[in-house]
């Protein structure tokens, strides 16, 4: 018999359905901020994350050294950031330098060091110093990495929503005049040169209302018909995320890559917010993750995937002044899920048990500035306007955490962790299987 006879339709059926079948490595990264006075260890933290949990990549809200060290050789990616305060001094060749002398070099490469965060919100919170710094504080700190050889750390600053004049529908977002000639256009300029990404925190908790709850939450929902495109969106982060591109689009950077640097939803909060509640956290993250590792993008980005970071990692007592601040976390103090939507390992997750109330935020409130002297509550004169309440889904500029602290990406994956972490013994006896099938059949084929 000829050996080199060509398969026939069904082993190629067959070899076919195997490939698109072995299911994609999931991954996600997360916010790892540090308000809290009962948190673990950096290093039980970094432990934790590469035995137990699909989190590849972590944000900090600042240069924590303890941190940084814990992640070393953990495989785990981290991002890192300036505080706004020292965005100034960063435009000064020198100091660039002396700054990643101090912060970056002890610890790189052990520790894989992805972003370096300039700032957090910065446009927003202003003040107008830093605003007028951001761009030049990049442009030198990325310079002074070259220098160091050090050029495949990026650099990106988070943005609020804050920065959308518009939202809804999609197609007729924008930046807001002022921030959009003058500070995005160079930013993403220099991220476009630099190939790295733009950073954005859309939080569909702060656009919801009673009635668009499904459309926040990715439930079923009849959607927002977007007329000049034809298109549907069936869930917020979608027309929050095509926002962003229509604006960037409208500045000549369509092409530069989105990094949604944070969101999340609360599991509990102040007693008016009932829909801070661990049942729409769990729908809301797991919705999240479902939709960026599927790979599917959005209505104006098919196929697009975007690094993205959950904001918690933890439940963080110290936070406030609202209990739905303390409430962010995936965990609590002690590693327990606060709920349960797929972020451990699949072999070694707890069977699926129902969603546990947390109460574990206590009464005592520090400062939720500490991180972040610069943030202030009020708004500065550039800030969003009131939202405008419709019957509708509510437009962007709602979706603004009032005390955004840290976060960053997501994209890398890597394929050890991915054999390792992410397919379960089942699905590997199903394949095993299915290739003792197709050596039958190709054995009964010739
Ligand atoms: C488009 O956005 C502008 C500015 O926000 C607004 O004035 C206008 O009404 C919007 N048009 C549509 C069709 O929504
Ligand atoms: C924050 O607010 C305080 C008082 O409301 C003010 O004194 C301070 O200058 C503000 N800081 C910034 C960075 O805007």
């Amino acid at each position: 018999m000829n050996p080199f006879k060509p398969p026939s339709l069904n082993t190629l059926l067959l070899i076919i359905f195997i490939i698109t079948t072995v299911p994609a490595g999931n991954s996600i990264g997360v916010n790892y901020g540090t308000l809290g006075d009962n948190l673990p260890l950096p290093s039980q933290v970094a432990h934790f994350l590469k035995t137990r949990t699909i989190i590849d990549r972590i944000r900090i809200f600042d240069v924590n050294t303890d941190i940084i060290k814990a992640f070393a050789n953990s495989g785990i990616l981290v991002s890192v950031t300036v505080p706004n305060g020292d965005i100034p001094s960063l435009t000064n060749p020198r100091n660039a330098r002396r700054w990643i002398d101090t912060n970056i070099r002890p610890f790189y490469p052990a520790t894989k060091i992805h972003y370096i965060c300039v700032g957090t919100e910065v446009l927003h919170w202003g003040p107008q110093n830093l605003v007028d710094n951001l761009v030049p504080a990049m442009k030198v700190l990325h310079s002074a990495l070259v220098k160091e050889g050090f050029d495949e750390i990026k650099i990106s600053s988070p943005h609020s929503l804050g920065i959308l004049l518009s939202s809804d529908p999609p197609s007729n977002a924008s930046f807001r005049p002022g921030w959009d000639v003058g500070n995005l256009a160079p930013m993403l300029e220099f991220l476009k040169e630099t190939k790295s990404g733009f950073m954005v925190n859309p939080y569909t908790y702060f656009g919801y209302s009673p009635a668009n709850a499904n459309f926040c939450l990715f439930k079923p929902n009849p959607g927002l018909f977007d007329k000049a495109t034809g298109l549907t969106y069936t869930n917020q982060f979608d027309q929050l995320l095509d926002a962003v591109y229509v604006s960037m689009k409208k500045l000549g950077y369509p092409d530069v890559e989105i990094v949604v640097a944070e969101t999340g939803w609360p599991s509990g909060g102040d007693p008016a917010n009932v829909h801070a509640n661990p049942v729409n956290a769990a729908a809301y993250i797991g919705g999240l993750m479902k939709k960026v590792n599927s790979g599917d993008g959005t209505p104006l980005m098919p196929g697009r995937k975007f690094e993205t970071y959950i904001f918690a990692l933890f439940n963080e007592n110290l936070k406030g002044p609202s209990l739905d601040e303390k409430n962010f976390g995936l965990f609590r103090p002690d590693f327990t899920q606060v709920y349960n939507v797929g972020i451990m390992h699949a072999a070694l997750a707890p069977s699926p048990s129902p969603i546990a109330a947390t109460s574990d935020a206590p009464s005592s409130s520090g400062s939720r500035w500490d991180d972040a002297p610069f943030f202030n509550k009020t708004t500065p004169g550039q800030a969003p306007p009131a939202s405008s309440a419709t019957a509708g889904p509510t437009t962007v500029n709602t979706n603004v955490r009032d005390s955004s602290l840290g976060s960053t990406t997501t994209n890398v994956v890597l394929a050890a962790r991915l054999v390792e972490n992410n397919i379960p013994d089942v699905v590997i006896y199903n394949i095993l299987r299915l290739v003792m099938f197709i050596f039958c059949t190709i054995d009964a084929a010739l």
